[in-house]
């Protein structure tokens, strides 16, 4: 077992096997080396850095009908609502002035936001806030819209590829492709955005080899940015009686992640401090390296709720923010309020540029 975890380390490389084999045995004495070995790696990257993202939850409409999501569209209990560009750009006001430098937006997948329509937030933003990068997270559009999107000033897309299982994502996704989703990631990819995927963490039925494919995805796809959090039944979907995540094993995916991708932007989930009062500074000391603090107006933020018991809900930008640094701080880590582009991209500007 040590043998495999160190070629993880040196060489940030493992066959498929390796990993299994790993994620099937790995005991507490080797859990702690590779705690080790991740934030050994991350130390080597981004040093002791944590870079702050001011979330925007701007609409929970959504046209999709995932099993496992508080906001899907057959959730009648949900009050649905939408914020208008002008309140999208009081929010992003708010978290200029508390120093964000990074706004990513987020929504159900709602088509009211036309390309139009999210062509003028982004530009209005980025005139009134030049030094900042815009994160779309919105979900599956069409190449014409991405680029468009892309030209108008929008810097980074998330979208989680949410399982690399095929199986798995298609009984999770009753409206929605497997190989499409993929195609949209490298589509958003070949347009030039800095690209976020990621997975879920205890999915039902979810084995060690799904979870060893989603770490050879990544490795593969090379995002800049990787989102993983543990799944948390909400009680107003079909999953509401399966067993969550936990926090332990997404701290593992979260360490794997960091010696397989060494150079990513690394997000300490919400999902996780709502599991754990801790999870989050736990998450940052096994590898993670981004913290998204709430930007969204507080009357809204209960009704994002795509799991339960999400924390934050009724806590103002101003306080997350403080909250945010204090944890951070508690564990050794030292807040970064700069755009915090993730290594490869700077790398491309730097060889476009000389
Ligand atoms: N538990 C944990 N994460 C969830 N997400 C959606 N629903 C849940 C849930 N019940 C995650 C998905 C999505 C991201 C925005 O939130 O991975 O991509
Ligand atoms: Fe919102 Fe702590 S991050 S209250």
């Amino acid at each position: 077992m040590k043998a495999l975890l160190d070629k993880l380390y040196m060489q940030n490389s493992l066959e498929k096997d390796g990993i299994v084999y790993l994620l099937k045995n790995l005991d507490e004495e080797h859990k702690e080396n590779l705690f080790e070995y991740s934030h050994k790696t991350r130390l080597k990257y981004y040093g002791n850095k944590v870079f702050m993202r001011g979330l925007v939850e701007f609409s929970n409409i959504c046209k999709q009908d995932c099993l496992y999501c508080g906001i899907r569209v057959s959730n009648p209990g949900v009050e649905r609502y939408r914020l208008m560009p002008d309140e999208i750009l009081t929010c992003c006001q708010e978290g200029y002035q508390l120093g964000y430098r990074t706004f990513v937006l987020q929504s159900g997948e709602d088509f009211w936001y036309t390309e139009e329509i999210l062509t003028d937030i982004i530009k209005r933003i980025k005139e009134r806030f030049q030094d900042t990068a815009i994160t779309l997270s919105i979900g599956e559009r069409s190449e014409e819209v991405y680029r468009n999107l892309f030209k108008a000033g929008a810097d980074r897309f998330l979208l989680r590829h949410e399982t690399a299982s095929r199986e798995l994502y298609q009984k999770l996704h009753p409206t929605m492709d497997f190989d499409n989703r993929r195609d949209c990631l490298k589509t958003l990819k070949k347009i030039g955005y800095q690209v976020g995927a990621g997975f879920m963490v205890g999915l039902p039925g979810q084995r060690a080899e799904d979870l060893a494919e989603d770490l050879i995805f990544l490795k593969e796809l090379e995002p800049d940015m990787i989102g993983i959090g543990p799944f948390i039944p909400h009680n107003a979907t079909p999953l509401k009686d399966a067993i969550g995540g936990t926090v332990e094993d997404t701290l593992v995916m979260l360490a794997f992640t960091r010696l397989l991708v060494p150079d990513c932007l690394l997000p300490a989930t919400t999902a996780m401090g709502t599991l754990n009062p801790k999870g989050r500074e736990m998450a940052l000391k096994a590898g993670a390296n981004v913290a998204m603090p709430n930007l969204s107006p507080t009357n809204v933020r209960a009704k994002y709720e795509l799991y339960e018991n999400k924390i934050c809900t009724g806590d103002e930008a101003a306080h997350c923010r403080q909250c945010i640094e204090k944890r951070i701080n508690s564990v050794g880590f030292q807040v970064d309020m700069g755009r915090g582009d993730s290594f490869k991209y700077q790398k491309k500007c730097y060889n476009n540029k000389y």
